[in-house]
């Protein structure tokens, strides 16, 4: 997810599926908070964890009652006492900064995971101590239940900037910052030849590209975030770790390339490749490899994948027409409604895939399959 994006669907979280978030999970959301910057590089925060069910349930009458019922709730402490001897009192404020810091950090990180949190001020510092045994050393600063957001929840309306801040001195021109404008101008990429090019840690949102020979190219870590590629070739590249929903693939080359097969993003359980409402057309993909990506809502006319094998794909209500699939292989993917026009299937497997919804030329495939094993009887 796009930072921006983040910090602005970042919402106080105050209600939980009944979801339990992985050991992976929580280690990443600390990672998070830890990258934060703090006063010296003394990273003076110290985090207890509470995922068990029985530690969660002694919260109660500590704070609100809907806390405990987070998969996890994190004691942000600061270890004050190192603080203080380094510091005395010129570092008093040192230790609510190095912990506020790490909790927006591990906020953000959670919204990006598609998790929700709240910082929570309000509770019963003496009884949270005792109850957990909370040594002299470790002050607690905040709770922080986190978890699987169990409903949308509204944006809260902020305070105009003006009302919250003002120069001193004299203000840069209205107007007048044309670099803003220039960074946000995106990439572009025209008649080159650039086969096993690598692409890495970028922002290329909007970016097109057009007439390019990037076989054997690798994508990595990328945001290409509504991208356009027109009549290229990407024959034999790897994807992995990509935002690229909302992209235009038209004449293009991607045969044997390997989609979203990045350990890390298995790991976290997140899909690898993002490329929702993603639109391909006359592309040749035959024996590439589509692991852990969401194509959910993409449209895909007159492309062969032969040969292809997808895994732990969304295709979600997706549309699907005059795609040669010869051979193919689907494992282990939602197809839940999508809709498939005039596609080949000779010798395409379909295993452990939710079929439910899914149509043939408008020939709902589960009520065949039932058909099918029924007069076999
Ligand atoms: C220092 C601090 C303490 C807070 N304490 C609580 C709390 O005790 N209980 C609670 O439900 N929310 C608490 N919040 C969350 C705020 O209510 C919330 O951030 C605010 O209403 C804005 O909503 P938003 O975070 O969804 O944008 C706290 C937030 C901050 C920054």
């Amino acid at each position: 997810m796009e930072l921006q994006k983040a910090i602005e669907s970042r919402r106080s979280t105050r209600a939980f599926t009944g979801r339990k978030l992985t050991r992976a999970e929580i280690e990443t959301l600390l990672r998070a908070a830890t990258s934060a910057p703090s006063a010296c590089n003394m990273q003076s925060w110290h985090f207890y964890i509470i995922a068990d069910v029985g530690e969660r349930a002694k919260l109660k009458g500590i704070c609100a009652d809907w806390v405990p019922s987070a998969p996890v709730v994190f004691i942000v402490c600061t270890d004050a006492e190192a603080i203080n001897a380094r510091f005395g009192r010129f570092g008093a404020k040192f230790p609510i900064q190095d912990t506020s810091l790490a909790i927006e950090n591990l906020l953000l990180k959670a919204t990006d995971m598609g998790l929700g949190g709240c910082i929570i001020g309000a509770y019963k510092q003496e009884t949270l101590i005792k109850t957990f045994s909370i040594p002299d050393k470790y002050v607690p600063v905040a709770l922080l239940p986190v978890g699987e957001p169990a409903e949308e929840i509204p944006a809260r309306e902020r305070k105009n900037i003006s009302e919250v801040s003002e120069y001193i001195g004299t203000a840069p021109e209205e107007g007048g910052e044309p670099r803003a404008e220039e960074a946000e101008k995106p990439f572009e990429l025209r008649h080159a030849y650039l086969p096993g090019a690598e692409f890495e840690d970028l922002n290329l949102s909007g970016a097109s590209f057009e007439n390019i020979n990037l076989s054997g190219a690798s994508f990595e870590n990328i945001n290409l975030l509504g991208a356009k590629f027109t009549d290229i070739n990407l024959t034999g590249a790897n994807y992995s770790a990509l935002n690229m929903s909302g992209s235009h693939f038209e004449c293009a080359e991607l045969n044997g390339a390997s989609f979203g097969c990045c350990e890390k993003c298995e790991r976290e359980g997140k899909y690898c490749v993002e490329m929702q409402q993603a639109l391909l057309d006359s592309v040749d993909m035959r024996t590439s490899k589509l692991n852990h990506c969401n194509l959910e809502g993409s449209v895909l006319t007159d492309v062969r994948a032969v040969g292809s094998k997808l895994y732990d794909i969304d295709l979600d209500e997706s549309s699907l027409s005059g795609v040669n699939m010869v051979s193919s292989g689907i494992q282990c993917s939602n197809l839940f409604g999508a809709s498939f026009k005039n596609c080949c299937f000779a010798n395409t497997s379909l295993e452990n895939c939710d079929i439910e919804g899914m149509t043939v030329d408008g020939i709902s495939v589960a009520e065949a399959v039932k058909a099918c094993k029924e007069s076999a009887k």
